[in-house]
Order: C-alpha cells, then sequence, then structure tokens
C-alpha cells in the first residue's frame, strides 16, 4: 500500500474519532437540539409517581413539577426525564422543555441525588426507604466512576487530536508521534466508555426492581437506559483502533 493512502485512511479515521468525541463533550450542556439528543444516561421518572403513592398509602401531591425552567436540585419538584451529560444533566417535563444545571470539569454522575433534590424532603425519605442497597443510591460510586471515566475520555480526546494534527505532516518522527497518539487515544476511550457503560447497567437493576407494598408489588416506576453518547464513544474507540493500523504501516514503511 502507498504511503499516502495509509496517511489519508488514518486522517480519516482520526478525524471521525475527534468528531464522535466532540458530540460525546457537548452532550447535555444546554437544552437545544443537537446537546439535548446526546446523553451518557437517562432515567425517566414517569412512572415513579405510581409507585410512591402504592407504597405510599395516600394520594402523592405535588411530586413533579409542569415547570420546566424552574431550578433543579431545589426541591421545586420531579421532572419526567433527566438525562446526564459529561458536564451537567438537564431535566425535561417533556420530550422538548427542560433546564440543565451548571457546567462542571467532570460532573459526578449522581442520578439519585438529582432526582430527590427536586422532591419534598418528605418524598426523598420514603424514596431513601425504597431504593435502598440500590447501585442507583450508591451516589458516590456512580460519581467517583463517572469522574474517571471523564478524565479517560477527556485524555483521548487530546491524543484523538494530536493523533490527526501529527498525523498529516511528512515526518518519520512526526509519524511515531501520530501512531502512539492514536494506540493511547483509542486505549483511554475504550476504559471511559467502557466505566459508562458498567455504571449505566448496574443502575439498569432499578427497572427491574419490585417494592413490596401492603397487597402485593409495584415496579420502582424508574427506568434507566444507555445515552446514545455511550455509543459515540464506542464508535470513536473503533475509528481509533482502526486508524492505528494504517498510521502503524505509515510509520514503517513511509518514505516521503
Ligand atoms: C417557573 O419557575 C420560574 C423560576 O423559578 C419562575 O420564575 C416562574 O414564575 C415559574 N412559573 C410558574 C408558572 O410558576
Ligand atoms: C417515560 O416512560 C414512559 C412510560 O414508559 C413513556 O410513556 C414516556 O414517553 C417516557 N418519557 C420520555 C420523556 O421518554
Ligand atoms: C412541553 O412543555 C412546554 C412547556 O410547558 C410546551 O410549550 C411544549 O409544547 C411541550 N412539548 C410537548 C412535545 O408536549
Ligand atoms: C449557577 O450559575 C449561576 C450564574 O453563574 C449562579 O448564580 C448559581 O448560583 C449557580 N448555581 C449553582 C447551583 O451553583
Ligand atoms: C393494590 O391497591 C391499589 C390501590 O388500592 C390498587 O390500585 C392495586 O391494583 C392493588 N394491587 C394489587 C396487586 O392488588
Amino acid at each position: 500500500m502507498r504511503g499516502e493512502y495509509c496517511v489519508g485512511g488514518a486522517s480519516f479515521l482520526s478525524f471521525v474519532a475527534l468528531l464522535l468525541l466532540i458530540f460525546v463533550h457537548v452532550g447535555q450542556i444546554n437544552t437545544s437540539v443537537v446537546p439535548h439528543g446526546i446523553a451518557m444516561a437517562k432515567v425517566n421518572t414517569s412512572g415513579f409517581g405510581q409507585a410512591l403513592n402504592a407504597s405510599f398509602g395516600d394520594p402523592i401531591q405535588g411530586l413533579y413539577t409542569d415547570n420546566y425552567t424552574s431550578p433543579l436540585g431545589e426541591r421545586n419538584g420531579l421532572r419526567q426525564l433527566y438525562e446526564f451529560g459529561l458536564y451537567s444533566y438537564c431535566a425535561f417535563v417533556n420530550s422538548s422543555a427542560g433546564t440543565c444545571t451548571n457546567h462542571t470539569i467532570a460532573d459526578s454522575f449522581e442520578p439519585y441525588i438529582a432526582m430527590t433534590s427536586d422532591m419534598f424532603q418528605n418524598y426523598t425519605q420514603y424514596s431513601d426507604a425504597m431504593f435502598v442497597n440500590t447501585t442507583l443510591m450508591n451516589s458516590s460510586y456512580l460519581g467517583y466512576n463517572a469522574r474517571v471515566a471523564y478524565y479517560f475520555i477527556l485524555l483521548g480526546t487530546i491524543f484523538a487530536t494530536i493523533a490527526l494534527f501529527t498525523g498529516v505532516a511528512r515526518r518519520a518522527l512526526l509519524f511515531f508521534i501520530s501512531t502512539a497518539s492514536s494506540i493511547t487515544a483509542a486505549l483511554f476511550i475504550l476504559i471511559g466508555a467502557a466505566i459508562w457503560t458498567s455504571i449505566v447497567k448496574k443502575c439498569e437493576a432499578v427497572n427491574t426492581l419490585q417494592l413490596h407494598v401492603s397487597n402485593g408489588t409495584v415496579l420502582s416506576g424508574i427506568v434507566v437506559s444507555y445515552g446514545n453518547g455511550i455509543y459515540l464513544a464506542w464508535a470513536a474507540f473503533a475509528c481509533l483502533a482502526a486508524s492505528t493500523v494504517p498510521y502503524m504501516v505509515s510509520c514503517c514503511t513511509f518514505r516521503g
């Protein structure tokens, strides 16, 4: 294979990987269409009112809010859908209207805190009893792993950028750098994507959690699912892993 084609292929794959990673980073930074469409994890709470109702005995008043602009985390009412990104999370009262938290570097993934900090205090106490010993409620575990995963994804993005820019120059040393960078980037994105996949998978246990109520059992009414940000990260990993081959070939054979 000619060196030029190799470099072209490797650069193209690095470029696609970087683009995918940029999409991963913008997920949930605000509620406009593209960021709204990209999340690492989603939590649908729409069935929770009924579950709480069944375990509480009395009808639940004022659990949810319809006011999509009211700030999050201030007990203003639960939203139907929570979507988590790398820098913030957004909560929506329907499929489109919602609000987001402030941006934080290495934002923690703490879905249980996000939900309960929007409820009245006494409902929070009830849910603490309902979700005791679930991974969803283990906010320190989830938060820590998400922060670690964030740094792997951030470093992976930086190495993918280095691979892209050093790969276009016609110098043997730079080919060596781009090969090394694309291998490092692939490895870091793999770790970041695997951590996210694992923590969301563990949270999904609440989807089938049966709560004991006076006359039987009900589902928790909370549905956790993977966001497409996780799939984008896996796709970026695949592109970076594929790009290492042509980079390596160019590195060893290119005589430009
Ligand atoms: C919604 O919440 C915002 C912010 O707290 C508040 O300014 C506004 O008045 C609320 N709207 C309604 C209809 O309650
Ligand atoms: C949440 O789940 C309910 C019931 O499964 C579904 O009807 C609703 O559309 C979901 N909400 C969103 C915003 O996806
Ligand atoms: C969502 O809620 C907002 C504000 O209440 C409303 O303007 C909008 O039409 C709703 N969208 C859908 C799809 O129901
Ligand atoms: C979010 O940012 C705004 C504006 O910078 C600030 O007023 C507010 O206190 C912040 N909220 C939190 C929860 O940090
Ligand atoms: C339990 O009681 C509630 C409220 O009375 C009722 O809606 C529900 O269907 C009952 N569940 C079972 C399994 O009987």
